[in-house]
Order: structure tokens, then C-alpha cells, then sequence
């Protein structure tokens, strides 16, 4: 991996100033302790945004804020097979419920094909090698083996300016992020099954529409994850100025509902402090289970929260 030459070419300005100045020694440490170890001051790694699901604010790029999910989150993201993500698309609602998630396609830098993205929350992202190059050189500002800073066909103010390497990039570099990846992978762990009566109150309110709770992996066996993996629109409260991708402004990844405990803050913007004000929030698909959210007596609205909280 290369460091970014310096200012002129700042991908992500609000986080230059961090990545600019990472430190030389910082190559020296084995790219574990760049995962795992969170560090503080100038030098970012992995484990500074996701461990504590950090909000990154957009600032004046004009990016919106978003929020850092759990990374064992996208190892399971990371092992669902693609059929399962087109069998679960419904773009132009034939069964009637209101509800037309639609596959977000995307080329991928690994595989130079097409493929349904799942990784970001636009679900702008194909692979988890693509999506670990991106955080790369977008949050940590540096090059690697699938995208460097252009020196060619960007402006000094273009801000966000990166193209995907052609030629091809020495080994080292292409090992950088086959290491990442598989460490990411690694924290695939067994999962619990969750309580079946707090499934059938979720899936009741119409929740599971959107928030399978499995998906399959590659490997035929189910995933617990309480996501489809598509683009839904969610209304105008959730609207962004701004689109990505191919996702509208107010399309949006459906989440996965797991691991509350270790979210500070929920929705793309971390700006629901609670399960119940995230849902709140949800509107035009959604508008049906919001109803039905709403209508739930205080015990059944008890029993599901706990539900979720307990994912
Ligand atoms: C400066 C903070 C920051 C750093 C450092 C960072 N990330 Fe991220 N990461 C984010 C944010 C914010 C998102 C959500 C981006 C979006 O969807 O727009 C994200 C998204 C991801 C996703 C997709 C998550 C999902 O559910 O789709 C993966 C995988 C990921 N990052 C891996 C990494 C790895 C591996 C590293 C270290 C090499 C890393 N990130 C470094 C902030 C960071
Ligand atoms: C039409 C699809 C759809 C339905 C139905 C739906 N959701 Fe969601 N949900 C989403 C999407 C998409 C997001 C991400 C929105 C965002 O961050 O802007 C989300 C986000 C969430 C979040 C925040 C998760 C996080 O990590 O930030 C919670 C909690 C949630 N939903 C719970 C529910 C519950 C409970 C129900 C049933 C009452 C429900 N949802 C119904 C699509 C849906």
C-alpha cells in the first residue's frame, strides 16, 4: 500500500487531515493490530469507526453522515449467496404487499462484472474486497491494489476523485487486502436461533417484509441476519439531497437488525437513539408495519423490543 501523496487529492476532505499524516511506522504494524487495535490521535484504523459504530460526518463535501456497523455484520453480509438476493427481489411488487425491494447493481473492481451491491447503506458495494479498498483509501487515504488517487484524470478540487488501478499492482499490495478480507471473514462465528415467538410477533407486524431474518449463504446453510439486502424507499423523512449510486434519495438498504448493544445510535445517520424512534422514522414502504408497530399492545411492543434488543 501507498500513502496518498498529499492534500491535493483528498477523497473524503472531512477525514484528510486524519489520513494525511499517518504516520510511516504505522506500515511497520501487522495489519491486525490495523484492524483490531483502536487507536487514537491521527492514526485511523478499522477498529477506530467500527467497534464503536461511529457516526462519520459528511461535513461540507456534501456526503451525508453516516454510521459504522459491527464488522462481524459484514462477514455475514459477506456469505450470502447472490441468488438469494435476487429470489428476494420483488421490484415491481407482482405479490401486491406493498413492498418492492429491487437488487442495487453494481460493477465490481474485484470480479469486473456486475453484481448485486450489498455492502454500504446504499447497498453501493459489490464485494468485501472492494468495500475494505474503498474504506482504504476514502477513510484511511491509502492507495491499494483496487484504487489509487489519480494524478491524471482528476482536478486539484475534485474532491472524491479515485479510479480503479488498471495496470496491474505488485503482490504486496494485492495481499494487503486478501489479509484485510480474511480477517474480516474470520469473525463469521455460530449463531444463536433466535425465539420463534418473538419471530412470529416480528414477522406479524410486518417487519420480516424487509428484515429476513435469514438469509442463504454460499454455502446453502441460513444466515441470520434480519436484511434482504435491497433498495427500498423509505419515504421522504429519510431522504437525502443527494443520490448514490443507482439508489434514489430516499432508497435504502434494508439494515440488519443484529447486534444492538454494540450500535451507538441507529439508522444511516445514527440519528434514532432508540429501536422504537428508529421505526418512527420508517415511511413509505414501510408505512404498512409502522401501522401495525404502532396498533401493538404494550405487552406484545415489550415483548418485541425485547426481541430485537436480544439479537
Ligand atoms: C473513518 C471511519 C472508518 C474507517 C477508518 C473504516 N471504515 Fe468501514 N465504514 C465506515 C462507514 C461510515 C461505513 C458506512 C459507509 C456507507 O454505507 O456509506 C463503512 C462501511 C464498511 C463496510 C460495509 C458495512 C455494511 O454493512 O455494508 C465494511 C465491510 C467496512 N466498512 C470495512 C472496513 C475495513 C476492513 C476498514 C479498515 C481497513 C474500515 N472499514 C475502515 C467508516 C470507516
Ligand atoms: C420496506 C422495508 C422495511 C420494513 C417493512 C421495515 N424496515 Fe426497518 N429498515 C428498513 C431500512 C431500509 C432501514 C435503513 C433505513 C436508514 O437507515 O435510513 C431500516 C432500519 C431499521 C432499524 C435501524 C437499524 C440500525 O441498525 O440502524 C430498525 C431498528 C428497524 N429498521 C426496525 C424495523 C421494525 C421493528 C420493523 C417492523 C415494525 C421494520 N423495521 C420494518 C426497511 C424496512
Amino acid at each position: 500500500m501507498r500513502l496518498k501523496p498529499g492534500l491535493r487529492y483528498c477523497v473524503a476532505a472531512f477525514l484528510a487531515a486524519k489520513a494525511a499524516v499517518l504516520a510511516p511506522q504505522a506500515h511497520t504494524e501487522t495489519l491486525d493490530e490495523r484492524l483490531f487495535s483502536p487507536r487514537t490521535g491521527d492514526q485511523l484504523s478499522c477498529a477506530d469507526c467500527h467497534a464503536e459504530a461511529k457516526v462519520i460526518q459528511g461535513g461540507k463535501v456534501g456526503m451525508g453522515n453516516r454510521r459504522a456497523d459491527p464488522l462481524a455484520i459484514s462477514a455475514l453480509i459477506d456469505a450470502v449467496s447472490e441468488e438469494h438476493i435476487f429470489s428476494a427481489a420483488d421490484p415491481l411488487d407482482r405479490d401486491g404487499d406493498n413492498i418492492s425491494g429491487r437488487v442495487s447493481w453494481v460493477l465490481s473492481l474485484t470480479d469486473q462484472r456486475q453484481v448485486p451491491g450489498r455492502f454500504g447503506w446504499k447497498a453501493s458495494v459489490g464485494t468485501l474486497e472492494d468495500q475494505i479498498a474503498n474504506a482504504l483509501i476514502t477513510d484511511m487515504g491509502l492507495e491499494n491494489a483496487l484504487l489509487t488517487f489519480s494524478t491524471a484524470t482528476c482536478s486539484a478540487d475534485e474532491p472524491g476523485c479515485v479510479v480503479a488501478v488498471a495496470s496491474p499492482v505488485d503482490a504486496k499490495e494485492e495481499s494487503a487486502l486478501a489479509i484485510l478480507a480474511a480477517e474480516v471473514r474470520h469473525l463469521l462465528t455460530p449463531q444463536a436461533k433466535p425465539d420463534p415467538g418473538g419471530v412470529r410477533l416480528f414477522t406479524d407486524t410486518g417487519c420480516a417484509a424487509c428484515h429476513q431474518p435469514y438469509m442463504r449463504g454460499t454455502e446453502g446453510r441460513g444466515l441470520l441476519l434480519f436484511t434482504d439486502l435491497l433498495l427500498h424507499d423509505m419515504g421522504q423523512e429519510l431522504a437525502e439531497n443527494r443520490t448514490v449510486g443507482t439508489a434514489t434519495q430516499s432508497e435504502w438498504r434494508t439494515a440488519s437488525l443484529l447486534g444492538f448493544s454494540q450500535k451507538a445510535g441507529l439508522l444511516h445517520d445514527g440519528r434514532a437513539e432508540t429501536i422504537a424512534q428508529a421505526v418512527e422514522a420508517h415511511g413509505g414502504e414501510a408505512q404498512d408495519s409502522v401501522t401495525r408497530f404502532l396498533a401493538l399492545s404494550e405487552t406484545q411492543m415489550l415483548e418485541l423490543l425485547a426481541f430485537l434488543r436480544g439479537l
